[in-house]
């Protein structure tokens, strides 16, 4: 297994996603362990695009349960339909929130928190899980990220 990534000196996140997604793959594709896939893939999305908080929830007994992350303290269950992840899980899409403040129920894990997006994880047409990507500045997501994240959200699916 290779220890180390090769991030692209770019702020351009379109390029960086391009760069990491194929390294996410090559380093978790031989990995049975969903944990351990999961605690990297976070690490890499947060070394490679600088993201505030950056982790998966995981449904366990009809719940979300805090799984991987990289970020400050986090709220370990959420209820289906609550919150921008338990939206996320209710309606198996991807949120996209411009500005949480504005985004009735949204779960304030840190008052730094000003945008998000969740990407739910299908397994047979189920949600399995979500990823949470949170950012300090408001209005820091875009269909770009909507789109690579999905992507990656796709492959992960395949780890479960
Ligand atoms: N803000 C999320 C809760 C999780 S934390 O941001 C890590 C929500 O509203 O679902």
């Amino acid at each position: 297994m290779s220890e180390s990534i090769y991030i692209p000196k770019t702020a351009n996140r379109e390029e960086i996603y391009k760069e990491i997604l194929p390294q996410i793959i090559a380093l978790t594709e031989g990995e049975p362990d969903i944990t351990a896939n999961l605690a990297n893939i976070s690490a890499i999305l947060k070394e490679a695009l600088q993201f505030f908080w950056v982790g998966f929830y995981l449904v366990k007994n009809n719940e979300l349960v805090l799984g991987p992350f990289q970020g400050t303290l986090a709220c370990t269950r959420i209820a289906k339909g609550r919150g921008v992840c338990g939206t996320a899980w209710e309606q198996k899409k991807t949120m996209l929130v411009e500005d949480v403040n504005a985004f009735p129920g949204h779960i304030a894990c840190s008052s730094l928190s000003q945008s998000e997006i969740v990407v739910p994880i299908l397994k047979n047409g189920e949600v399995v899980a979500v990823l949470d990507v949170d950012s300090d500045k408001k209005n820091d997501f875009s269909a770009i990220d909507r789109f690579y994240l999905e992507n990656l959200c796709q492959y992960v699916s395949t780890l479960f």
